[in-house]
């Protein structure tokens, strides 16, 4: 068979791309693998939120020459972000790429797999494609046996509102919202092939209006929420401006949602918000915290933060330590303020690196206290998580994500991968706190989220090798 390899770097918009990607390679004759040396086709889905998410992009094509030079019939191919701003030069600054396909092309890059397919035998992999060293997996997620089980359906695309650091709406385009129906059908096939999490997702997906009726956020949460099959439902990601009293009831009644909500407030001084163009102020954000706090109290509340930003003072960033003290947020994405070329932001004068790399290592200091917390705040809970695979640090156990998002390991007590695909809820019994989630013991397995009676894991039914 021939396979396809897939590795996503970035955000939600990327995640579900790829799944685009995998389901229009599958229909086209394709077996997704999870180890490029076993595939026809690699796909590098690429970010450039950031430098570094760049610089990672580059050097993973680099990494992967290695394996066209072993076999130059493979075809490996980058998309997203990057390939969308560098279309017109990443195939002259990486020669032996295949294809390069912007944001706006994965149409056609689902009809050049297509057309690719029958340059495949089923047998034609050279020996020398295996390679003295493993490429490892440094992506943010690679497609494996487990990603059907959480899809990530798109209900708007783009973006429109122009943080003056943000890269996002010149390689995404303008903003968009899907009709409900299509939606709603994605949704309907999702569920069919095995999903027990369907993340909704946009880049202010809390904006969204349907284009013909013009309903609200809420009123899709409450539609799709009441699909028939769907275990958990979530959403990624909020903007506080679009944050409504309406939407904080719907989180707090809609008993399908997974207990998380990510609002990312980015700083906490107004000055510094009113330059990186938030559109809402420190006051405005904890308001509505409040307001949702009100509707759903015991819900993980996740943030994104940057440093650094140019003209952040100290006493700015003091700002941004109180309120993430006063917040305790149960996690927080943190970053160093990244000259993003053509943003207005990139034009001002930058605060030194090393002041950045201080402010972020004091802000993760603090943050960091508040997750442990919450972790800890966990410990001797049995709860149900719904299973990612194998660890990537410890292939004998297995990671899974709770309703609230926190990573859960747990040996796998002979629970093999044909097991697991038909009961993907794990009960663990969480026994220590870390900074990155809780270690567990996997107590048993079930079919669907609710299922009141799951099997315990020590059935011989379980007894096969993962
Ligand atoms: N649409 C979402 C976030 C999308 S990008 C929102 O508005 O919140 C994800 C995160 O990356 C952002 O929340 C921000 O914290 C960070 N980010 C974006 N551009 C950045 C830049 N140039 N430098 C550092 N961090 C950045
Ligand atoms: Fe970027 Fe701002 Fe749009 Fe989020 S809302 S994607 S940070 S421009
Ligand atoms: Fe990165 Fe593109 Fe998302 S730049 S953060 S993958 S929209």
């Amino acid at each position: 068979m021939a396979g396809i390899y897939i590795e996503t770097f970035g955000c939600q918009m990327n995640e579900a791309d790829s799944r685009y990607i995998a389901d229009r390679a599958t229909s086209s004759g394709y077996d997704v693998v999870s180890d490029p040396a076993s595939a026809n086709v690699v796909i590098l889905n690429t970010c450039t939120v950031r430098d570094n998410a760049e610089r990672r992009a580059y050097g993973r094509m680099t990494q992967f020459k290695a394996l066209k030079r072993a076999d130059p019939s493979l075809k490996l191919v980058v998309c997203g972000c990057l390939a969308e701003q560098d279309r017109a030069t990443m195939q002259t600054r990486v020669p032996y790429l295949d294809g390069v396909f912007g944001t706006s092309d994965l149409v056609r890059l689902g009809d050049a797999l297509a057309a690719w397919r029958d340059d495949f035998s089923d047998d034609d992999l050279t020996e020398s494609r295996y390679l003295q060293r493993p490429l490892g997996g440094e992506a943010d997620c690679v497609t494996n046996a487990f990603t059907h089980l959480r899809a990530f359906v798109n209900v708007q695309r783009g973006c429109s509102y122009y943080c003056t650091y943000c890269i996002v709406p010149y390689v995404r385009g303008r903003f968009d919202n899907r009709p409900l129906a299509d939606i709603v059908r994605e949704v309907e096939a999702a569920i069919a092939n095995g999903a027990r999490e369907i993340t909704l997702v946009g880049q202010t997906v809390n904006a969204y209006r349907e284009p013909a009726t013009g309903f609200d956020f809420a009123e899709l949460l409450a539609r799709v929420a009441a699909l028939p099959g769907l275990d958990r439902l979530t959403f990624l990601t909020s903007h506080p401006k679009d944050f409504t009293p309406k939407l904080a009831s719907a989180l707090g009644s809609i008993p399908q949602l997974a207990p998380r909500f990510h609002l990312p407030v980015q700083c906490g001084s107004d000055p510094v918000l009113r330059r990186m163009n938030r559109k809402y102020t420190l006051a405005e954000y904890e308001s509505k915290i409040a307001v949702f706090r009100e509707h759903a109290p015991d819900w993980a509340l996740t943030t994104d933060l940057i440093v650094a930003f140019p003209g952040e003072t100290e006493a700015d960033f003091e700002a941004t330590l109180e309120l993430c003290r006063r917040m305790r947020f149960a996690q927080a994405f943190m970053f160093v303020y990244s000259p993003r070329r053509g943003t207005p932001a990139a034009r001002w004068e930058p605060v030194p690196s090393e002041v950045g790399g201080a402010r972020l290592r004091a802000l993760a200091a603090v943050v960091d206290r508040d997750v442990r917390a919450y972790h800890d705040g966990k410990i001797g809970s049995v709860v149900r998580a719904l299973v990612q695979g194998p660890s990537r640090k410890d292939p004998t156990r297995l990671a899974a994500k709770t309703g609230d998002n926190v990573t859960v390991i747990g040996h796998a007590r002979g629970l093999g991968e044909a097991a697991l695909r038909e009961r993907p809820w794990l009960d663990v019994r969480l026994d220590a706190a870390h900074v990155w989630g809780c270690d567990g013991t996997i107590l048993g397995a079930a079919r669907r989220f609710d299922d009141p009676s799951p099997v315990a894991v020590s059935e011989p039914a379980f007894r096969s090798p993962i």
